[in-house]
């Protein structure tokens, strides 16, 4: 490893190569000029991945992807005071959209941000969004924020607060093989910030570029007093010798809704005999290394086997049986689960 002061001097210097004196910045002369560039940009995409947003501040429905845009004053974009959520489009169905949305406007009372609509006009939006949309498999995400104003710290100058969502088209599908993971360096969020869904997530991103850069898929969180917390926008859950599945507690970490769920679903398990039993716990760094097997749990997944650790195996290393039976039984549950769980989305053809 080079020298830190080393390495930022030389990248400092490499910035400042060139010779600019003849650089004129183009100024747009008119909005349809800027748009035609925007539309531009676009018309090379074979498939457009963002089949439409909903933004309050148009207040409607956007299907152009070169005006999927949020203005530069918005508190959530110079100063990180949004909170976001997202819910899974699977056969036409939203999994689990009211827990999402629960925990949504959970983030939201805590970030201090109030909705421009009450909960059962959001939830409405996002069914229309996705109807209009047309899409049948891939991501939903929303998001409120103090909204447009000013660039102040306070969002006093704020006068509405804004709500934004936009369907991404992708392929949602069950993992079956494993990866490797690291305990991150990067200094977990402190709880206020950790059990909420705000739009800050430099720690989680850098979190995962350390994994990246020493060759491992993500990687896993401890917390100041040695207990496992989370993954960097997933939980965590582990198989012990033991047979029972285990997770760690919430107090200090996201509430996982697609854990929470596991939680609900994995008793059936431990009825066919197949678990001992299903636990939250603190969990130790040596406990945890001693499972037998290891997952990632999280929405867009919904279970992703962990098969080494530290360059450690987990267990014998390969994909463990009980976390595809685990996998299974939440794949089951996303694709012919009970109407509470699946909110079906009417087309318009
Ligand atoms: C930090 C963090 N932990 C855990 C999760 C898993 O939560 P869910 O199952 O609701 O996707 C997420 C994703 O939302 C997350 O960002």
């Amino acid at each position: 490893m080079g020298n830190p002061t080393e390495s930022t001097t030389s990248s400092l210097k490499s910035l400042e190569i060139g010779d600019d004196s003849d650089l004129r910045v183009h100024v747009f002369s008119s909005s349809s000029e800027l748009l035609e560039k925007l539309q531009q940009s676009w018309s090379s995409v074979e498939k457009q991945p963002y089949p439409a947003m909903y933004s309050s501040v148009y207040g409607g429905i956007i299907l152009d992807p070169a005006m999927m845009v949020i203005p530069i004053d918005d508190h959530m974009v110079h100063r990180g005071h949004g909170v976001f959520d997202t819910a899974i489009i699977l056969d036409g169905y939203l999994y689990e959209l009211d827990v999402h949305l629960d925990r949504f406007l959970r983030s939201a009372s805590k970030a201090k941000i109030s909705s421009p609509f009450p909960r059962s006009t959001l939830r409405s939006i996002l069914i229309q969004l996705t109807a209009t949309s047309k899409c049948k498999e891939g991501t939903l995400r929303y998001w409120l924020s103090a909204g447009p104003g000013d660039f102040l710290l306070s969002s006093a100058g704020c006068p509405t607060p804004a709500f934004y969502a936009v369907v991404i088209d992708q392929e949602v599908s069950q993992h079956k093989e494993g990866v490797k993971v690291i305990t991150s360096n990067v200094p977990m969020k402190p709880p206020l910030f950790a059990t909420m869904k705000n739009v800050n997530y430099l720690p989680n991103v850098l979190s995962v570029l350390e994994a990246e850069e020493k060759g491992a898929f993500a990687s896993i969180w401890v917390d100041d007093a040695g207990y496992i917390a989370e993954g960097p926008n997933v939980n965590v859950a582990f198989i012990t010798p033991e047979k029972e599945l285990v997770m760690p507690l919430f107090d200090n970490i996201l509430s996982g809704c697609t854990a929470k769920r596991l939680l609900e679903l994995a008793p059936k398990l431990v009825d066919q005999g197949l678990l001992k039993g299903v636990t939250t716990k603190y969990l130790t760094v040596e406990e945890a290394k001693g499972a037998a097997e290891m997952m990632y749990v999280g929405s867009t997944l919904p279970v992703l086997p962990i098969i080494a650790w530290d360059d450690q195996p987990i267990g014998n290393g390969t994909v463990g049986e009980l976390t595809m039976l685990v996998s299974d039984l939440l794949w089951d549950d996303m694709v012919s689960g009970p109407d509470t769980q699946r909110i079906p989305v009417t087309y318009v053809e």
